[in-house]
């Protein structure tokens, strides 16, 4: 698969953020699954600035935390402070995924399916929270989460102590069912498991590999 390389992280917000406004603007009762991390921080930055009209958009979110929603490093709270209460979209149709999971599936398959997907990778593989070994198959679910995920999200919590361990992910059949997937990556230390994901076998033990079966997903990476 053709890993589209940008310049820097600037171009990479911008370029994300130009194919969510086409989208929006297309059609404005757009369906967007919506990541978190410090990779799209940048895209919904530009996504602020450019003062769209979101009040007929409707949103999923990829994955939440087991944990109080109200604490600053919940999904819910970043989204928030991110982007919801910075633009004019309705409270009501912002959706994180919630029990009973089959309610939250048929939410999406409500709304007539995701039109959008934004994902960011894990240094593992993972998207959403779909830790390697988690089935192609896969639905929203409550998983555990792997201990380089627990790792490497402590920079966010402080201590690897204070790092939820489970969370509820939609599943990779579920992302698959997105009309169209923009996989995002930033920094040296996603290159590899980006090429490895992209260009290598594909496999469970790497979850985001399952892309190369989707037929219309675009990447980009910078440095
Ligand atoms: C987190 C999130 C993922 C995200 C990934 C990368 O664990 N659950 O949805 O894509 O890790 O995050 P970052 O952009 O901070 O590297």
């Amino acid at each position: 698969m053709e890993i589209k390389v940008l310049k820097d992280y600037n171009e990479l917000s911008s370029t994300v953020a130009d194919i969510v406004e086409t989208q929006i603007k297309e059609h404005l009762l757009s369906k967007l699954a919506l990541p978190t991390g410090d990779t799209p921080l940048g895209m919904y930055d530009e996504l602020v600035n450019k003062k769209l009209d979101w009040s007929h958009v409707i949103t999923f979110n990829l994955d939440v935390y087991l944990m109080n929603i109200n604490h600053p490093e919940s999904y819910q709270s970043y989204m928030r402070k991110n982007l919801f209460d910075r633009t004019n979209i309705y409270p009501d149709h912002c959706h994180f995924p919630f029990r009973p999971f089959s309610g939250f599936e048929d939410k999406i398959s409500g709304s007539m399916g995701i039109d959008l997907c934004i994902l960011g990778i894990g240094s593992n593989g993972h998207i959403a929270f779909n830790e390697p070994g988690s089935s192609f198959l896969s639905r929203t679910r409550v998983v555990n989460l792997s201990e380089q995920t627990i790792k490497d999200n402590s920079r966010f919590f402080g201590t690897v102590d204070d790092v939820p361990t489970q969370a509820i992910t939609m599943g990779l059949g579920t992302i698959m069912e997105s009309k169209k997937i923009i996989l995002i990556a930033s920094g040296d230390h996603k290159l590899n498991i980006l090429n490895v994901a992209m260009n290598g076998e594909v496999t469970e033990d790497v979850p985001a590999s399952i892309l190369q079966n989707h037929e219309n997903v675009e990447v980009y990476y910078c440095d």
